[in-house]
This record gives C-alpha cells, structure tokens and sequence, in this order.
C-alpha cells in the first residue's frame, strides 16, 4: 500500500487535545502525511507544539465543551487553511472514582468535556465538511467505552456514549459523505495513566500477552488510517487498539456488538490465537492495503465477527 493512500495531502484537519498525548501524536503524524493542523487544548502548552510543526500547523486555545469556542475554533480553521476535511474528538479528563465516590460536580465536568464535547464538535464541523464535499470524523472512546469498567463509572458512561454517538452521527451524515468512527484505545502511555496507581497500571500491562503499553503513535496510525481516503468503506466502525490489552483480560468482543469489529495489533500470531482459543470467529488478514508503512507494528488486522 501505498504511502499514497493514507496521506492527507491538501487535507484540513483540528485535533482536539492536542497539547500532549495522543492528540499531540496525530497533529504531528498528520502534518507529516501533508494535511494542514489546527491543534486546539485547553492547555496554552498546543501553541508550542503547533509552532515547531511550522507553517502546516496553527493552535487555537478551545474548551471543548464550550458552544462558543467551536464557533470560533471552526472559523479560524476555515479562515486560516481554505477548508475543513477531518476532525479527531480526541480531548478528555479522567478520573478514577467509585459509583459512591462520585460527586455530582465530577459527574457533570467529566461528562461536559468527554461527551459534550464530541457532541458539539461533530455539530459544529458538518455544515464546513459538508461543503468541502465530505470528510472524516474520528472520535476517541476507550475500551471502557466498550464494556463494564470498575471505578471508572462516569469516564465509561461517556464513552459509551462517544460509541454511541458516532453511530448515531454516521448514519445521519453518510449521505454528505461524512464518515464517523470511534477508536477504542487500550492502555497508552501518556501523562492520563498518571491519574492510576502505578500498580494498577504495571497490572494492566502484565495483562497484555506482548507485555508492553500502547504508544500514542499506534493508535495515531489508526487515527490516519480512518482520516485519509483509504477508510472509504469504513462508517460507524468500533476499532480497538491496543487490542492485546482487551484480549489479556478476556474481553476480545462486546457481545452486544452486532458489527464486526477490525483489530489491528502489533503481535498478530499471539492475538489471533488468542481471539480464537476465547471462541471468536476470525479472519486473518494482511493490512498492507490498510495501513501504510507500519508493518512493523500493524502487520495485520483481524476481522472478529459472531463473537461467543
Ligand atoms: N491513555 C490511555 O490509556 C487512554 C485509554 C483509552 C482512551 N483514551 C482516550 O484517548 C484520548 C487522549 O487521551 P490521552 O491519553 O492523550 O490523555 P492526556 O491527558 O495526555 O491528554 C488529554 C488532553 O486533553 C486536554 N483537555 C482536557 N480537557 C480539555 C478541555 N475541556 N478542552 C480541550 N482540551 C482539554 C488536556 O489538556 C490534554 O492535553 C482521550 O479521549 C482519552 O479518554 C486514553
């Protein structure tokens, strides 16, 4: 596959989040592939990342559950780079909190930023996609936001919903041409694990069977994978990183899950027998007409479908 299909040449993208994380790792991978970036964080630390990326990048600082930042961060992407292609919901808070520990403050902050925020992107960004003649937009859920999670209630409930919602969204916007995907992370690497205890965080990655912690720049892959005209096909897809962290706790498949889900893994022979020996039926195939040039780390995928 070709380098050529998963580049974003000419494309327009905000990444949502962008201070750090994940979302710095997508502004930076897709200013690589060609696109145009507006970073946007609540943090002003964006505006130095979007400066060393140079003249391909601008930042703007944006609360994204704010109605009136999405105006104006919408216009000034528009204003400053001609168009609007992509959106990657990536921005989020964390907390690990009982159901009886949860305030109601917590509950609603965490559900302001996490959901409300993908909400008010998704609407804020369709009328400029719809006029650029479509686009792609990649919400950022989790794995919580795939099943029951303990001590994480109301960080799950919104990524349920981002699940959700992006469903609800692609059907909508599938006849502008807009596509809407939710990526499920495992377990990445970045300062949000910092909110964990380090013990639970070492149990996680004991849990994966390649024993090692996702990097914000895999699941970036998949995040330009799913931006970029090669994701034609996909709408509404629940795709899980990191997979191998899901499979290490058993939960290879949300059994509610009526699509077939794409799992794309760094250890393919581990995962595929994984999902297999824990009753899924699979189909191994090459990503080479998915993913770029990452062999290294996503030689294949795995369509899982009819899960036990
Ligand atoms: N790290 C993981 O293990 C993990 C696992 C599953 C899903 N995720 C999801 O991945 C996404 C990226 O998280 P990350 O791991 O990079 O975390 P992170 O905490 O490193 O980055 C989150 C970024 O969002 C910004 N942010 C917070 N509130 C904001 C607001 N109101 N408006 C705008 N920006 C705001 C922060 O300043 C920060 O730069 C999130 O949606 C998170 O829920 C992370």
């Amino acid at each position: 596959m070709g380098r050529r299909q998963c580049t974003l040449d000419g494309k327009v993208a905000i990444v949502t989040g962008a201070a750090r994380g994940q979302g710095e790792a997508e502004a930076r991978l897709f200013v690589a592939e060609g696109a145009k970036v507006m970073l946007t964080d609540v943090s002003p630390e964006g505006g130095a990342v979007a400066e060393a990326l140079g003249d391909l990048a601008a930042f703007s600082q944006q609360d994204v559950g704010s109605t009136a930042d999405w105006e104006r961060v919408v216009k000034a992407t528009t204003q400053r780079f001609g168009r609007l292609d992509i959106l990657v919901n990536n921005a989020a808070i964390y907390k690990m909190r009982s159901l009886l520990d949860t305030t109601d403050e917590e509950f609603d902050e965490i559900t302001r930023i996490n959901q409300r925020g993908p909400f008010l992107g998704m609407r804020a960004v369709a009328p400029a996609m719809r006029a650029a003649g479509g686009g792609s937009i990649i919400n950022i859920s989790s794995g919580a936001g795939l099943r029951g999670v303990r001590n994480v209630l109301a960080y799950a409930t919104t990524k349920w919903a981002v699940r959700g919602m992006s469903k609800c969204a692609a059907l909508e916007l599938a006849g502008d041409r807009i596509r809407v995907n939710s990526i499920h992370p495992g377990v990445i690497e970045t300062p949000m694990l910092n909110h964990n205890p380090a013990a639970f965080n070492e149990a996680m990655v004991r849990a994966t069977p390649i024993g090692r912690i996702g990097q914000p720049e895999d699941i970036a892959r998949m995040v330009l994978y799913l931006a970029s005209d090669a994701a034609g096909q996909f709408h509404a897809e629940a795709k899980i990183g990191d997979a191998h962290v899901l499979f290490g706790n058993g939960y290879f498949c949300d059994p509610s899950m009526s699509a077939a889900i794409y799992i794309y893994v760094p250890d393919v022979d581990a995962t595929f027998k994984r999902a297999v020996s824990l009753g899924a039926k699979a189909i191994r195939e090459p990503a080479d007409s998915t993913v770029r040039s990452d062999a290294s780390i996503f030689s294949h995928r795995i369509l899982l479908y009819g899960c036990a």
